[in-house]
């Protein structure tokens, strides 16, 4: 496989929105909801976000669960799995909490102009991975100002990222969808209905029509509480709405 091993991690409303209209920086999810997303993050060798996501939370998730820091010395990867925040325009605040917080951090952009940020902010960024279309390769649907996915995805590998947990938000999962580029997908339904259009869900963009809907095999099912963790696997198969 020439890129990581891909799984997202979300949580979203009985309604399918993964924030409200307003992009409140709460997380959904009860505890029991965190603990899962630790878990998930502990297995990863680094996290994927969208500047969206960052933008929101300003900050992301470390690992603080005494049996997932003990799990990953065992298997003698660092305490923290890179986080790494894609991004093309760069709007970032070098005083957002994320880059005073103890994780190593990367950027992912297209951009050459965001290289300054290890100059000008030091310490904010430990690496910039600046990653354009190469000529040759696939040709992308992509606007020159975006990420090309596959030499990206490719170079993380190179990077030693076997796994490469996605947390978000619509747009960055969208993109992973729609170009079969996940394996898996851990979402937790909370118990709400915000509504909205303007609340962001779980794939942002236009959408797909049915007949390329993506199909999912649902492998497991989990209720703690008021929650239910849904896990699927992203196999390429015939989906339903192809007969119709
Ligand atoms: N419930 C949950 O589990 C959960 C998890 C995460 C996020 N959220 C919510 O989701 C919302 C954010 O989602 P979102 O869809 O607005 O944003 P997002 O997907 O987090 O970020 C989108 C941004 O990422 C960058 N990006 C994405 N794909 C790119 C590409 N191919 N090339 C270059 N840059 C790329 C762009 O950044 P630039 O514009 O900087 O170029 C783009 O504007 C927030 O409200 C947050 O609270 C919820």
């Amino acid at each position: 496989m020439n890129r990581p091993y891909i799984t997202a991690v979300l949580a979203m409303t009985a309604d399918g929105k993964i924030s409200d209209y307003q992009r409140s920086p709460f997380r959904l999810g009860s505890p029991a909801d965190k603990l899962h997303l630790e878990a998930r993050i502990a297995e990863a060798d680094a996290t994927l976000f969208g500047s969206g996501t960052l933008r929101a939370y300003q900050t992301t998730l470390r690992i603080t669960q005494p049996d997932y820091l003990a799990w990953r010395i065992s298997q003698e990867k660092p305490p923290q799995p890179i986080h790494i925040v894609c991004s093309h325009a760069g709007h970032f605040d070098p005083h957002w909490p994320f880059f005073a917080q103890p994780v190593p951090r990367w950027l992912l952009t297209s951009n050459p102009h965001l290289t300054h940020w290890q100059t000008d902010f030091p310490g904010t960024f430990e690496k910039i991975i600046l990653c354009q279309e190469t000529p040759g390769l696939k040709k992308w649907t992509f606007s020159p100002s975006q990420i090309p996915w596959e030499p990206a995805l490719h170079q993380l590998r190179q990077l030693g990222i076997e796994k490469l947990t996605v947390l978000g938000g619509g747009n960055l999962v969208s993109t992973f969808v729609e170009n079969h580029f996940l394996d898996e997908l851990w979402l937790t339904i909370c118990p709400f209905l915000v509504g909205g259009e303007n609340a962001p869900s779980l794939m942002a963009g236009q959408g797909l029509p049915l007949n390329a809907a993506k199909t999912l095999q649902l492998n497991a099912v989990k209720t703690v509480g008021q929650e239910v963790f849904l896990h699927y696997l992203c196999q390429e198969s015939e989906n339903p709405g192809k007969n119709h």
